[in-house]
């Protein structure tokens, strides 16, 4: 068993499909063992975000990161990194393959609906960032 970090993003708080969401997240076998709705400030989403900072998409990114609620999770199961990203489909919806959360709600690369982390590392800090050891049950 292993975790991951997962937000969905305000394209889909706003859009109301945050159970649809979860709804793929479970049936793919991962389990969200702590989950909290919450607005970023912006401080906070530049802090996630430090990793591209010098991306030219960075302040937009922040922008829209911050403009609605967002929904942060963990998530566990076996291989949850690497089976997170496949329900997850590509970064742009227009490379996601049929029937991941991307090709069914992202509206494009910037608004692609959810994040999920990229490594056991980043996960690790990436948990951290948002929760406390006793707000996760798993
Ligand atoms: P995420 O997986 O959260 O990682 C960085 C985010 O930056 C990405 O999803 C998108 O929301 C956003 N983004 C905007 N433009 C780009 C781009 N050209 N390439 C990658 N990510 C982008």
């Amino acid at each position: 068993m292993s975790r991951t970090f997962s937000i969905i993003k305000p394209d889909a708080t706003k859009r109301n499909i945050t159970g649809a969401i979860n709804k793929l997240i479970e049936s793919g076998n991962l389990r969200i063992i702590a989950q909290k709705r919450l607005k970023m400030s912006k401080e906070q989403a530049e802090g996630f975000y430090d990793v591209h900072k010098e991306k030219p998409f960075f302040k937009d990114l922040v922008e829209y990161m911050i403009s609605e609620p967002v929904i942060v999770q963990v998530l566990e199961g076996d291989d949850a990194i690497i089976k997170y990203r496949t329900i997850m489909g590509a970064t742009n919806p227009d490379n996601a393959e049929e029937g991941t959360i991307r090709k069914l709600f992202a509206l494009n690369i910037q608004e692609n609906s959810v994040h999920g982390s990229d490594s056991d590392e980043n996960a690790v800090k990436e948990i951290d960032y948002f929760f406390t050891k006793d707000e996760i049950v798993g």
